[in-house]
């Protein structure tokens, strides 16, 4: 099976945690976009969906899928999105795609936040995917400075500007052996607006794409 057939494969599979006449929380990313894909198969049973990005607003409108701004909306009982990385303690690295700081805000809304990947993003140990910093412009240069103290080799993704008018910074060669502790570090560094790290509010649930199947892991209590 390719990549982008084991993509589907888990983007199918996650319907069923979709909740009927609930709101259901979209993430962002290729993996995603098939989701969108698969949700418009039930649109009519969900009453719509927020939408962590631009790109997958417009993607679940084209389906004719209501979208919701998040201020409009109490509750979210499932939220469903991609990852760069992934351990079996379901923490993550997310925002390849740069939607990080929209994506933390759903899960954080959400009830149950449900992961849906291809076999290539388990990882052991996250920070091989070079870490997504997203700052503040002005601060760009003095959080490449304290990313350099912490041993990590901070990348400006050029030409590129996030949903909320921001830059990423790309960190570099980073070994992350506590994951929610380096998150809270880096959430104080001023200037940072948040960070790729989802451990504090990891996954709930990780549907894996692999070559036999779909893969559940559920988050260890
Ligand atoms: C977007 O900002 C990311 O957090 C995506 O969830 C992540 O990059 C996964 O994307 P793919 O599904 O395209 O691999």
């Amino acid at each position: 099976m390719t990549q982008d057939e084991l993509k589907k494969l888990v983007a199918e599979a996650a319907l069923k945690y979709v909740v009927e006449d609930a709101v259901v929380g979209v993430g962002s990313g290729s993996t995603v976009n098939l989701f969108i894909d698969a949700l418009a198969s039930i649109k009519g049973r969900i009453e719509g969906a927020v939408a962590a990005s631009e790109a997958s607003a417009e993607r679940l409108k084209k389906h004719g899928i209501r979208v919701f701004d998040l201020n409009s909306v109490s509750e979210i009982p499932v939220y469903v999105d991609g990852a760069d990385e992934i351990t079996e303690h379901l923490h993550m690295i997310k925002g390849g795609g740069g939607a990080l700081t929209r994506e933390k805000i759903v899960a954080a809304v959400a009830k149950s936040f449900v992961c849906i990947c291809d076999a290539s993003k388990l990882v052991p140990v996250l920070g091989k995917f070079p870490l997504p910093v997203e700052v503040i412009p002005m601060a760009r240069s003095y959080v490449g400075r304290e990313m350099l103290k912490r041993k990590a080799q901070p990348v400006l993704r050029e030409g590129f500007k996030t949903d909320n008018g921001n830059l990423i910074l790309d960190c570099h060669g980073l070994t992350i052996m506590d994951p929610p502790a380096l998150e809270a570090e880096l959430n104080g560094i001023a200037g940072v607006v948040t960070n790729g790290l989802f451990a504090r509010r990891g996954a709930d649930v990780l549907l894996l794409g692999a070559p036999d199947g779909v893969k559940t892991y559920k988050k260890k209590i």
